[in-house]
This record gives structure tokens, sequence and C-alpha cells, in this order.
């Protein structure tokens, strides 16, 4: 059915402004002062809140068999999650095992996927291992629309790849126009220092910031630099962390490295203190790179709002704290690494952004939305209101306050990072192509009706 949102105030990356969106065919078709409905037309009043683009987040793990285990939502809880929380679209990282190829990693990703997902998504295919034969695998991939590449400097002997791979990786990314999201820690710093650690006797969830301290992480982001100085690849920083690794960034910048810089929802609201809750209830908070000192924040906060920054993600793994975080309780590596928070990023940064005063509200819409979409190959299908955009649409109430809680979320996990926090403004209506997804914070979307997104190299 066709769908008229009244009188709602626009928010786009650079504009806003009242005015009417006529969706019909899944897309925008007009927006008007004063559209007429014709019958047969769901009318939705948006006045008095915002109306924004959907939201991306590019950057979340569903599928994830990861540390011994396996990560807890499944297309269907994780993209019910998304929507309520205002994310139209989400980007899932392609993990694959060193010993499997990465046409076999592409195909069981997909099918986690296929026909579960109420809302749309695509993948940065991870190459966790570069020879010939992915290399040609990679080919194909890319020429059935996925854009982008995604590998990691940690996790040695799991997905980490090697100098050599990561050299390969970057100029055949380079020669196809991909771009190349990459995780940065050094990773034989982190097993070093782990092992120091565990020799100290030094066991819990707090130590797991000490074996990945920023240096480490500064050290991952210099080094990935340097290699994409050299093959002239487009990289972007996933989950950057804190200064130093953001200073090392902004330098390769300077001297003329193509970068983009992702941050997270975790590292601008909780810090290294929460790793050291009493009761191994730090657990809850451990995910690499790890929660910092409060000290980063600002710089973290001042870097989107200045641009240095691109997005904001929020590297979503689920482990749940009752049977799958104490697989570490002695020995804090073995933690499952992961702060889910799918649902909550939009309202936590727009109730810590927005209103407190950081970020203004078209910044807002360019971290949590435009920016992505831009950067992976996605705009202006999403992460735009424009004639021809698919109908992704939040109308967003600025005035609603509520309470976050496990016991209310829709995420498959039995904890929440941020249980008992206050939160002001909230996704009241949410279209997905043109369906309503989301109704008074509710959804009634349709679950299988998400489709993967095709994307095209970018070529720059
Ligand atoms: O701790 C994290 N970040 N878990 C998910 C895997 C990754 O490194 O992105
Ligand atoms: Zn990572
Ligand atoms: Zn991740």
């Amino acid at each position: 059915m066709p769908l008229l949102i009244k009188g709602g105030e626009i928010v786009t990356g650079t504009e806003h402004y009242i005015a009417d969106i006529y969706c019909e065919h899944e897309r925008i078709t007009q927006i008007d002062r004063n559209i007429d409905a014709p019958s047969g037309v769901e009318v939705i009043d948006a006045s008095g809140k915002y109306v924004f683009p959907g939201f991306i987040d590019p950057h979340v793990h569903i599928y994830l068999p990861f540390m011994g285990t396996f990560s807890k939502d499944t297309y269907e809880t994780a993209s019910k999650a998304a929507l309520v929380g205002g994310t139209t679209t989400m980007i899932e990282m392609v993990c694959p095992s060193r010993d499997m190829s990465a046409a076999e990693g592409f195909r069981l990703w997909q099918e986690q996927a296929a026909g579960k997902s109420a809302c749309d998504y695509t993948y940065h295919m991870g190459v966790t291992r570069f020879d010939d034969e992915n290399a040609a695998q990679l080919r194909e991939i890319v020429a059935s629309g996925i854009a982008s590449f995604k590998i990691f400097l940690a996790y040695k002997g799991a997905f980490g790849i090697d100098d050599t791979e990561l050299y390969h990786t970057l100029k055949l990314a380079k020669e196809l126009g991909v771009i190349v999201t990459a995780h940065c820690e050094n990773e034989t710093l982190v097993a070093e220092r782990q092992k120091e650690l565990l020799a100290a006797g030094l066991t819990g969830p707090e130590q797991h910031e000490a074996s990945r301290p920023p240096v480490v992480e500064a050290e991952g982001v210099h080094h990935l630099m340097t290699f994409a100085e050299l093959t002239g690849a487009h990289v972007y920083i996933v989950h950057l962390s804190c200064e130093e690794a953001l200073r090392a960034a902004l330098a390769a910048r300077f001297r003329g490295v193509n970068v983009s810089v992702e941050t997270l929802i975790q590292y601008l609201l909780l810090d290294k203190t929460d790793a050291e809750r009493p009761e191994f209830e730090g657990a809850k908070y451990v995910m690499s790179p790890p929660l910092r000192d409060k000290r980063n924040q600002p710089v973290l906060w001042n870097g989107l709002q200045s641009g240095e920054i691109q997005t904001v993600a929020t590297d979503h793994a689920p482990f749940d704290f009752r049977e799958q975080k104490p697989m570490g309780r002695d020995d804090f590596t073995k933690i499952p690494n992961g702060i889910p928070s799918l649902e909550e990023r939009v309202k936590l940064l727009f109730s810590h952004g927005v209103k407190a005063g950081k970020l203004d509200l078209h910044t807002f819409v360019n971290v949590a939305s435009t920016n992505a979409a831009k950067t992976f190959g996605l705009f202006p299908r999403k992460g735009a209101i424009q004639i021809g955009a698919d109908a992704d649409l939040v109308i967003y109430d600025p005035e609603y306050r509520g309470t976050i809680s496990a016991k209310t979320q829709m995420m498959n996990v039995d904890y929440s990072a941020f249980e008992g926090w206050e939160f002001q403004g909230r996704a009241e209506t949410v279209t997905m192509r043109g369906e309503v997804a989301v109704r008074d914070g509710k959804f009634v979307g349709t679950v299988g009706r998400g489709q993967m997104l095709r994307r095209q190299p970018a070529h720059f």
C-alpha cells in the first residue's frame, strides 16, 4: 500500500525542512508540502517528529563461529532488533575459518540470512587467507555485488592474516576498486602480553585491556597505513577505540592515504572500568579492541563532529553472560569477545550525542547512516531522503523517554551492557522499502522481506 508521511521535519546529512513524503513501490516518489492523500494510501502523521533516512550499521556479526562458540543472534532476531532500533540496513562480516575457501565462506554466510531477514543487508567479505584459489574466488564474489573486504590484523591463528597476505589483499582490492575494512591490533604483541599476564596469575576480565593497550592498536593502524600507502588501496579502520590509533590514522590521511574511520557506540559511552566490575560481571564488557580509559571519549566525540571519524557502528557480537562468557572465567583470553548493541546504537547516539550537544543533527545522520551508504556503495539508494531512494524512513520522536533493559530487548542475548540506562528519543515508526516495519516502537514487519543488497566497486 502506498504511504504518505505528513508534516515531519525531514533531516538528512545536509538539510532539514518540513515536508510530506510519498512512497510507492518501495521508493520515495514525491517530497513536497501538503501532498493530498489519494484513497487507499496509509497516512502517517509525523508532525512534531523528525524523519531520518533509515540508519545503517556498517559492522555487525550475526553468524559468528568464534573463540569456541557461536554468537547468539539469528538473522530473524538481529534484523528485528535492528529495525526496532531504527537500523534498516546492516553490513555483516563474513568471517570464514582459515581452512575454508572464500567461496565456501560466502555461501555459508548467505545461507544464514536467506529468507530470514526483516531488514536489508550486505556483507564485507572476510579475507582470512590469501592464495591463488581464494583470489580467483574473491574476484567472483566482488563481481556478484560485494564491494568490500574485511581483514584482521589480530586473532593470531584464527582470522588473522600475515603481512604477505595483507600486501596481496590490498593490491587486489586496489585493482578491483574494493574498500578494505580492517581490525587493527598487533597480534604478536597481544599474544605475548596475554602470556605474560596469565603467567603472573592475572586472569580476570579487567586484564583484557592491559593485554592490548592503546599502542598495540595504534601500531596496528600504522601498520595498515604503511601497506595502504604503498598499494594505494582505500582502507577503513573498524572499531577504532582511542586517541593513539586516531592520531596514527590522521597522520596517514595527512600524507595522502585514503583512510576512513569507524568508531563504536560502546567506546563513546563505556570505559575500561566496566570490565573491572566484580563477580566476573566485567566479562560482559570484554571486546576487542578493549574499552578504554575515559579520556578517549571526548577525542572520539570531537572526531565525529569534526569529520575526522566517518561512522558509528556496533560491531554487534552477542554472547550470553550466563553460558558463554564463563568460558573464560579462569582465563580472560578465553572470554568470547563482543558487546551486543545493535538495537541501542541510534537511541544512545541521539541521547548522548545530539541531546548532550556533542553532535549536531546532520552529523548524527551522517555518522549513523549517510556516510556508511556513501563509503560502501549504497548511496543514494540508502542513507538518503530523495526521490528514487528506497523508502527506508525513521519517524523519530525526540521527546520519548525510556530505560534500556535486557528484559525488553529484541536481541537474543541474556544481558544488556546498558542495563538501566535512560535514553531520550526513539524510532517510533520505521519503514523498510515502503512497508511499515515498526509501529509505536514495536516490530510489525515481515521476516524474510529483507534483501541482500548488491554493490558496485567504487574505483577511487
Ligand atoms: O570483540 C569483538 N570485536 N568481537 C567481534 C569480532 C571482531 O573483532 O570484530
Ligand atoms: Zn574486530
Ligand atoms: Zn567485528
